[in-house]
């Protein structure tokens, strides 16, 4: 884990303006500066970033949110390697806390088998155009495929020279581990000797979403049936098979703005349909979709357009996996590609235009084109047909988001009549499957629930839904964000946010924030909001420490839910502090400069009262239970002492926070 310093570090560095600027042209119009939206396709600028909020957002496509979010969505990083990569940029060392011995010899070995690829990657490279073999055998097979050398510089493909241990003998020179080389599968012992695993094969790296190389592909280029056709790395630390989907690097770009992902099986049909244009395409590497693969695609698009190769075998195969992928909400269409071509050799043959073309009036529905297959083979055999059905209806039951209700029923309809059946009958059947899955969740659910689940993803507060409106309706927040009563405890973390290391006392030197933890009240649980508390509790962490936070800490927070609530907190208007006054409508307040102390005890004061008047009264309702004596004069003294303090503390506040 990251500690929290570093985090702190980071996002005081936060230029928001600079960290969308590496990935769009901006120019300044005003507060704001402007750009084209790298969210979706337009022609005119109408996404825009806005230093004073640290935010960016579009008025075109809706999308909006901090820094963070911004390299989140656009590199698809996750919270901590967005923090990573700012980290890099602002040079910030990053001190690692509460790693166990194994996870940090984890990370040691993923990052030197990078380092080792990326050495790789270059030196085939290199070999590829800078020796003879190389421009003789590995460049002049990529001609005859027709990639040019743009491509192949843009793809880093390589050549290994067919000798012995050339490779092994330059990395071991550089002074790299033998087992970590071996690790990679780019080095192999034999005979006690280590030698190049790779021989007179051309290279095709395999990069991550951020375009570190993770392995390698070789292929072998003259027809060897001995010999297989590619040999990819084995797993390791940090290339697992069924989680990468080859090109996703060069794709994801072009996937996010045609809102559409093309789906091939080899490395050379992304090359090649990259070369002609078609950018958004990434390819299994001839396996079958992993739940992984599909939640990686859906990142960036709900729509997989999958190419099946004209001539391939396995359509059948891969029709029954892909129920998984409407399971997880994706829309998927086919395209058989004609003539036992692949796309790599069709793009080729036809052109890009035509190959376009083709793929957008070939495009079939997964679930009528799997009906379909399944009918031709069924023939007249009427077991098989009501199997057909069943597994049509079990594959149209997985439609079950709310969103795609429209879709199923449509589904229901073309389906009944391509089946010849009552289209009630297909409905009912339907919701077997989904009575019977809901079923399976409710019992697993119990299961979850006595071992005590963590919280869902998308369990989302009202609070949160409100902010996350908020954050779209251009950073305002919702009206019904606060309960009204939970103005002061809103008040209560602005003041720590804004002041919370601000002198409170000359006396005994002490902070604001001293101040508010050494009440004899403890403001997480006078808090009512659920998200106030969480605050106060990490804050109140944090002091214990000695490292204050400072608001961009909770403005970043890895939590979005604590991140809204304190964009909210910091641009409520309404509620602002008498300290704000002065920079709002320059009135000086009789406090000057030091209005935050008054703030301070206001604030305090305020929350400290209302529990006091909610004590009053459950006070009275004891005594008004009670039937022993000596219950009832207790409670008569504690109202008292309860009626005393209240009076102090409204002398205390005066007359300007309560009107
Ligand atoms: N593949 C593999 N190992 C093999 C054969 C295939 O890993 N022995 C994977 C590769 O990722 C390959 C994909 O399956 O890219 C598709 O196989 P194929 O269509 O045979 O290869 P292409 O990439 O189309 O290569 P080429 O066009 O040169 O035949
Ligand atoms: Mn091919």
């Amino acid at each position: 884990m990251i500690s929290q310093n570093t985090i702190q570090q980071i996002l005081s560095r936060i230029d928001i303006v600079e960290i969308v600027g590496n990935f769009v042209k901006l120019k300044k119009r005003g507060a704001n500066y402007l750009g084209l939206c790298p969210f979706h396709n337009e022609k005119s600028p109408s996404f825009t970033v806005t230093p004073s909020k640290e935010i960016f957002k579009c008025f075109g496509c809706g999308q909006s949110g901090n820094a963070i979010k911004f390299l989140m969505e656009h590199e698809k990083y996750s919270y901590v390697e967005a923090l990573r990569w700012l980290a890099q940029k602002y040079d910030v060392p990053i001190e690692e806390t509460e790693v166990s011995p194994e996870a940090r010899q984890q990370q040691m070995m993923a990052d030197s088998l990078y380092i080792i690829n990326s050495f790789a990657r270059e030196y085939f490279s290199n070999t590829l155009f800078n020796t003879e073999e190389g421009q003789n055998v590995g460049l002049s097979y990529f001609e005859e495929r027709g990639f040019t050398q743009e491509t192949i510089r843009k793809f880093q493909l390589g050549y290994s020279l067919n000798t012995w241990d050339a490779f092994t003998k330059a990395a071991l020179g550089k002074g790299y581990n033998l087992e970590y080389l071996q690790k990679t599968g780019l080095v192999t012992v034999r005979n006690e000797q280590p030698g190049d695993n790779y021989r007179g094969r051309v290279i095709f790296p395999i990069h991550n979403q951020s375009g570190k190389v993770l392995g390698f592909g070789a292929r072998i280029l003259v027809k060897n049936d001995r010999a297989p056709k590619y040999i990819n790395s084995p797993e390791n630390e940090i290339y697992v098979k069924n989680r990468v989907l080859y090109g996703t690097y060069f794709a994801r770009h072009a996937i996010d703005k045609l809102n559409e992902c093309l789906l091939v099986e080899g490395y050379t049909d992304v090359i090649s349909l990259h070369q002609a244009g078609i950018e958004n395409v990434v390819a299994s590497s001839g396996t079958s979709l992993t739940q992984h693969q599909l939640r990686l695609i859906k990142k960036y698009t709900n729509n997989l357009t999958i190419l099946f190769d004209g001539d391939n075998a396995g359509i059948k195969a891969a029709l029954r996996g892909l129920d998984m992928a409407i399971e997880e909400g994706l829309n998927v269409k086919l395209v058989l590609i004609p003539d036992k071509e692949d796309p790599d050799s069709y793009v080729q043959k036809i052109g890009a235009d035509a190959f376009r073309e083709f793929i957008a009036s070939n495009k079939q529905d997964f679930v009528l084109f799997k009906l379909q297959i399944s009918m031709q083979d069924a023939g007249n055999d009427s077991n098989r047909k009501s199997q057909l059905v069943n597994e049509i209806a079990e594959t149209i039951s997985k439609i079950d988001k709310t969103e795609d209700f429209t879709r199923q029923q449509d589904y229901i309809r073309q389906c009944s009549q391509v089946l010849k059946i009552d289209e009630q009958g297909l409905i009912n059947l339907v919701n077997k499957f989904i009575r019977e899955r809901f079923q399976k969740k409710e019992n697993q659910q119990a299961r979850d629930n006595a071992a005590a689940a963590p919280p869902m993803d998308d369990d989302l507060s009202p609070e949160a839904i409100a902010a996350m409106e908020a954050m779209e309706n251009g950073g305002e927040p919702a009206v019904n964000f606060f309960n009204p009563d939970e103005k002061q405890e809103r008040e209560l973390i602005k003041i720590l946010l804004r002041f919370g290391d601000k002198p409170f006392s000359e006396e005994d030197k002490s902070s604001v924030a001293d101040y508010i933890f050494h009440l004899p009240y403890d403001f997480e649980s006078l808090a009512d909001n659920e998200l106030v508390k969480r605050i106060l509790r990490e804050y109140k962490d944090m002091y214990d420490q000695d490292s204050l936070p400072d608001k961009k800490w909770f403005l970043y927070h890895s939590d979005q839910d604590v991140a809204s609530m304190v964009v909210a907190i910091m641009e409520d208007k309404e509620a602002e502090l008498s300290t704000a006054w002065k920079d709002k409508f320059e009135i000086d307040t009789v406090y000057g400069d030091n209005a935050y102390l008054k703030d301070t005890i206001s604030t305090t004061n305020y929350l400290i009262l209302r529990k006091i008047r909610k004590m009053i009264i459950e006070n009275q309702q004891e005594l008004e239970r009670s039937t022993e004596m000596d219950e009832q004069i207790k409670c008569m003294q504690m109202n008292i002492h309860l009626k005393q303090l209240e009076s102090e503390l409204t002398k205390g506040l005066g007359t300007v926070v309560f009107k």
